[in-house]
């Protein structure tokens, strides 16, 4: 059986807190992930940083949005604490440091564009320039539950894969890809259990299957069995000892 890219979803977040650099080094450390799949947002003074939610409470000792913030008042914030006091000390990354450290250890990377709750003037834009500073164009594959923003972003650098993700079931699917420009197509799993036939009804327009957040063995076997090309997990530990069972 064919075996999927394996994606660990914000770094080893079922083990560690989500989006941190200590999150990231261990799905490397731990485990046989082929990459990450992140989060990027835009602060107050322009710095492109890694972070799931708009809001800081959630996930740091922070309150409010982080279009709120420069970049220095959230780089003092605890981002580790939350999940366990052992992970206290933490601290965001920005995005050039999460590409930097894919470089470094040649991870694959998955970067989520969070533009559909807050707006973020430009990221596309910014986004492009630092993949392309970093040479990164081949290693780096885009996605955002914004697809007007997927549309922009693939007519400012063609040379970059766009995903379209989606978290609920569309009318006349087929008819709503042909007009978009996208490379991939970013299902959350359910939805190819409920509707089987999208994975080859994507495969056949040329698109790439990328699923998410399976976190259980059960759905994991069952996303490899039905072809999907990437699979992104919180236990990116047991997503690979699955595939490594059931995959050549
Ligand atoms: O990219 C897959 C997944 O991360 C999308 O949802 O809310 O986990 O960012 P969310
Ligand atoms: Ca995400």
């Amino acid at each position: 059986m064919k075996k999927p890219i394996l994606l660990a979803h914000r770094g080893f977040s079922g083990n560690y807190p989500e989006n941190s650099p200590i999150a990231f080094q261990m799905a490397v450390e731990k485990t046989a992930a082929d990459g990450f799949e992140s989060d990027v947002h835009i602060t107050k003074d322009g710095k492109l940083i890694i972070f799931h939610d708009a809001t800081l409470e959630r996930t740091s000792n922070g309150t409010g949005y982080i279009k709120d913030h420069t970049y220095e008042e959230l780089l003092a914030l605890d981002i580790g604490a939350w999940k366990s006091p052992e992970f206290a000390g933490q601290h965001i990354w920005t995005f050039d440091e999460l590409l930097d450290f894919c470089d470094q250890t040649h991870m694959l990377l998955n970067m989520e564009l969070k533009n559909y709750e807050v707006f973020y003037e430009g990221l596309e834009q910014r986004v492009i320039d630092a993949i392309c500073a970093h040479k990164m164009q081949d290693r780096v594959f885009v996605s955002s539950f914004n697809h007007i923003s997927m549309q922009n972003f693939k007519n400012l650098c063609p040379d970059i894969k766009t995903g379209l993700l989606y978290d609920k079931p569309y009318l006349e699917i087929g008819e709503y890809i042909k007009r978009s420009n996208a490379d991939n197509m970013h299902p959350r799993y359910m939805l190819l259990q409920y509707q089987p036939e999208l994975v080859d009804l994507y495969h056949s327009r040329g698109m790439g299957v990328n699923t998410w957040t399976v976190n259980d063995e059960e759905n994991m076997r069952d996303m490899i069995a039905r072809g999907v090309d990437c699979i992104i997990s919180n236990y990116p530990d047991l997503l690979c000892k699955v595939a490594d069972e059931m995959c050549d």
